[in-house]
């Protein structure tokens, strides 16, 4: 499903030139739950990104699907992403101006979902993350916990193939997180979405079937 061959993401600043990402190689099948480990900035949330295609990598290979995402400019890349990935982020990204209702609606707008289907979809997300009694209120006035299951439910809404989630339990209690890690796991099991999250918890990693070691931005072994 995914092919990284060689990517590379570098920042340039003046004459010196820091590689956050480099010899990046890997292939992840459809059916995967992928987890991605390694230190503080190692580069596991950019290459998250550049699997999301929200980034571009600065040299190397990206196919998704077949289709060589390195040679797309941005809107084609949006196009994509909009119809397969759900992305779950380190910061939420939650629209500060929408209520959690509309922040839920506007991944099914984009797709084009007919409104009755999008009432039942969402109603079935606030239902099963618990945040029913939430639904008008506006992301500031939600606790972190509560910001990131809107974030969680917002990536699963539009089902897409592939879900990218950046340390996704990182704000939650701990019952909380095991309840996130089994609706990833059923989604991968029973419905075979593709699942690559970044954790620093070793607990959260074994509910997936392969982890990707990160150090310095290159895969370790
Ligand atoms: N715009 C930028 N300019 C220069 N360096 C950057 C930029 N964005 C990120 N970096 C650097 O890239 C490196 C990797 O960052 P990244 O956010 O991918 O790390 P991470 O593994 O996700 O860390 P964490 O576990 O803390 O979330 C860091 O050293 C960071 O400083
Ligand atoms: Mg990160």
């Amino acid at each position: 499903m995914l092919e990284l061959k060689d990517i590379e993401r570098c920042y340039t600043n003046g004459s010196s030139k820091t590689y956050v990402l480099r010899y990046v190689t890997a292939n992840i099948q459809e059916g995967e739950f992928v987890s991605i480990m390694g230190p503080s900035g190692s580069g596991k949330s950019t290459l998250l990104h550049i699997l999301g295609m929200l980034d571009a990598p600065t040299a190397g290979a990206y196919n998704f699907l077949g289709e060589p995402v390195h040679t797309f400019n941005e809107r084609k890349r949006a196009e994509l992403y909009q119809q397969y990935i759900g992305f779950v982020f380190q910061a939420y990204h939650l629209i500060d101006d929408l209520t959690v209702y509309e922040n839920l609606e506007a991944p099914l707008m984009y797709k084009k979902v007919p409104a009755q289907e999008r009432k039942s979809r969402i109603a079935d997300m606030l239902d099963r993350f618990n945040i029913v009694a939430k639904k008008d209120l506006f992301p500031e006035q939600l606790s972190g916990g509560q910001q990131q299951l809107v974030g969680i439910a917002r990536a699963l809404i539009g089902r897409p193939k592939l879900i990218l989630a950046d340390e996704p339990t990182g704000n939650l209690q701990s019952q909380q997180a095991h309840e996130i890690m089994d609706i990833f796991q059923k989604l991968n099991r029973e419905d075979g979405v593709t699942i690559i999250q970044v954790t620093h918890s070793e607990e959260n990693a074994r509910y997936g079937n392969r982890i990707l070691n990160l150090k310095d931005g290159q895969l370790q072994a």
